[in-house]
């Protein structure tokens, strides 16, 4: 459904994304995780078209089945970019405020971009199907809620009607940029359960980006795993989780929760990773994560293979890591530091 090749994107002085490729196939759902300053959010915005000014991109971006007919979206005009945004491909942002005019009555919003598609017949039509929708992500009273403001709900209600609109127009890609970091964590789960719902029944493709490994595990079959503007690992949730190859996804998977590693450890001491995400254009060449890893050696100053796990019925490429000395190798110790 998504086809991303060599999507390279940067400044007039500095890359930020690296020869970023990975696929989603239709009914799909992708996590794409790293620590702040990876570049994942690039990677969505870059896909989207909405990458800020001053920025270059440079690679393959593909949507199949849909117009323009398998055409690179970074050649394609702005014109065309925003009648396919809203309606082929859609994007939910962390903090639903930024994508709500707090003007206007949230139920004239989600019309709006059925209307501004035309994907429904009539204004009344669009009404009626603003009501179907808002129940669709839960939100009570659909009806009544439809006349509020923005500011009249919380923010977890705001976020459903985000997501009401990112699915109004049954777009075959979505995209969830960190939508529920900003949430109470009580509320997190049943908007994760919403999304999943919303692309499952449209058999959407979702690409999901978290620093959460845990809603990763919760929301996606497949992960990338990106650092320093490169995916360094891909694979099935599972397997990348309980055997990480790439030193970079060890150590992320060591200090979430997700192994029991903080019931071994005691409370409060889950191991993270040395240093700190350097600036854009500060990291190390050969393999990005050189600068933080306790496995480097010589040879890592030259950049990785993509070593493919196995066979994979999508494909090696989407399937693999890149690490000169993989955890979980032959001649690894199995120490996790
Ligand atoms: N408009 C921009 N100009 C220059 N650098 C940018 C711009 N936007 C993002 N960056 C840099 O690109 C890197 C990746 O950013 P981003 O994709 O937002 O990371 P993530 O979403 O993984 O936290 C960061 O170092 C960030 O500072
Ligand atoms: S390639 Fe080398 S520096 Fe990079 S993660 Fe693997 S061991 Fe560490
Ligand atoms: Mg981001």
């Amino acid at each position: 459904m998504l086809g991303v090749e060599r999507l390279s994107v940067q400044t007039a002085r500095t890359p930020l994304l690296d020869d970023v490729t990975f696929t989603i196939e239709r009914g799909e759902r992708v996590g794409l995780i790293g620590e702040s300053g990876s570049g994942k959010s690039l990677t969505a915005l870059a896909v989207m078209g909405l990458l800020p000014e001053g920025l270059g991109a440079t690679g393959d971006v593909r949507l199949s089945g849909r117009s323009p007919a398998r055409r690179n979206l970074l050649g394609v005009g702005e014109r065309e970019m925003a009648r396919l945004r809203g309606d082929s491909m859609s994007m939910v942002f962390q903090e639903p405020m930024t994508a709500l005019n707090p003007t206007m009555r949230v139920g004239d919003q989600v019309a709006e971009v059925m209307l501004l598609h035309r994907t429904q017949p009539s204004r009344a039509a669009a009404r009626r199907r603003v009501v179907e929708l808002l129940g669709q992500v839960d939100l009570p009273d659909a009806a009544s809620l439809a006349r509020s403001y923005p500011h009249e709900l919380s923010g977890g209600q705001r976020q459903r009607v985000v997501l009401a609109i990112a699915l109004a127009n049954d777009p075959a890609l979505l995209i969830c940029d960190e939508p529920t970091t900003a949430l109470d964590v009580t509320v997190q789960a049943t908007v994760l359960d919403l999304v999943v719902r919303g692309v499952e029944e449209r058999d959407a493709a979702l690409l999901f980006i978290t620093h959460d490994l845990g809603v990763v595990a919760t929301v996606c079959e497949r992960v990338l795993v990106m650092y320093g503007g490169r995916i360094v690992e891909a694979g099935p949730v599972h397997e990348v989780f309980t055997d990480p190859r790439h030193r970079y996804t060890q150590g992320l998977v060591a200090a979430s929760d997700l192994t029991g590693a903080a019931g071994r450890r005691g409370r409060g001491a889950l191991p993270t990773i040395p240093g700190s995400v350097p600036p854009a254009g500060a990291f190390p060449e050969g393999c990005v994560f050189r600068s933080r890893c306790a496995h480097a050696t010589q040879v890592c100053a030259t950049l990785p293979p993509w070593t493919p796990r196995g066979e994979h019925p999508a494909g090696a490429a989407a399937y693999g890591y890149a690490c000169f000395h993989p955890a979980g190798g032959e001649g690894d110790d199995g120490d996790d530091d």
